[in-house]
């Protein structure tokens, strides 16, 4: 039996808490520390060889939030089908504002752990900020998280984290809810279920790091 505290609905209610005064903590809404840093994090998800987004037919974004990435893919030649999945309505709202002239752009206000997809595989999953509060089960929850986004992905997975050994304390202070990961035991899950990590990619205030992760079955002759 699932330990209440380790429910979806548990995880869903620290994400809605962690979000609900950033703005009076942070002074945006966005979940990045300014603008600067939010439009560097979309540059980083999608400034790398690995990824030929004229090419790709579709992206799954898990966590995202006012739909920002989307432009910065169309700004890139992306021209294939874009699913942007969030769980708080401001954000999602905002998405639709900015980007629901988008024919190929559906966003989807809900959960991601509850969120039935079917067997629907995206070329690639992005999940910017998606891991990034911090859960009493965090190692669990990341596993599950992981494991289903694998599964979605056909090609790869893009994910942002911050990285444990470099984010300052005074950070930590602040924002005592943020989820900070060992880059180390996320590389080993990623090898463990087949789409290894591929390039890391730290930029901004250094301990925000850019994962690009490849299925393993893609290198199949
Ligand atoms: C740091 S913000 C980044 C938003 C967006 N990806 C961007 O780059 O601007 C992370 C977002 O993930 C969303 N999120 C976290 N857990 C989620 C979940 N289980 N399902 C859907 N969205 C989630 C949060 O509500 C938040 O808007």
């Amino acid at each position: 039996m699932v330990d209440p505290a380790d429910s979806a609905e548990a995880h869903a209610a620290r994400v809605r808490a962690f979000y609900a005064d950033y703005h009076d903590r942070m002074g945006n809404t966005l979940g990045w520390p300014d603008l600067h840093a939010a439009r560097q994090t979309w540059a980083a998800a999608c400034a790398d060889p690995l990824t030929d987004w004229t090419a790709a037919r579709s992206v799954l974004d898990v966590g995202s939030g006012e739909g920002h990435l989307l432009g910065e893919l169309r700004a890139r030649g992306f021209r294939g089908a874009y699913v942007g999945v969030e769980l708080l309505e401001g954000p999602h709202r905002a998405a639709i504002r900015r980007y629901g002239d988008d024919p190929d752009a559906t966003f989807v206000c809900a959960d991601f752990d509850a969120l039935d997809l079917g067997h629907t595989g995206f070329d690639w999953v992005m999940s910017l900020g998606s891991l990034a509060v911090r859960q009493p089960d965090q190692a669990a929850c990341d596993r599950r998280a992981l494991t289903r986004l694998v599964r979605l992905a056909r090609t790869g997975l893009v994910l942002y984290v911050n990285d444990r050994s470099r984010v300052p304390p005074a950070e930590l202070n602040d924002l005592p809810d943020l989820a900070a990961h060992d880059l180390g035991a996320l590389c080993e899950l990623l090898a463990e279920l087949g789409c290894p990590a591929r390039n890391l990619r730290w930029y901004a205030a250094d301990h925000s790091v850019i994962v690009h992760a490849l299925r393993l079955d893609l290198d199949a002759p």
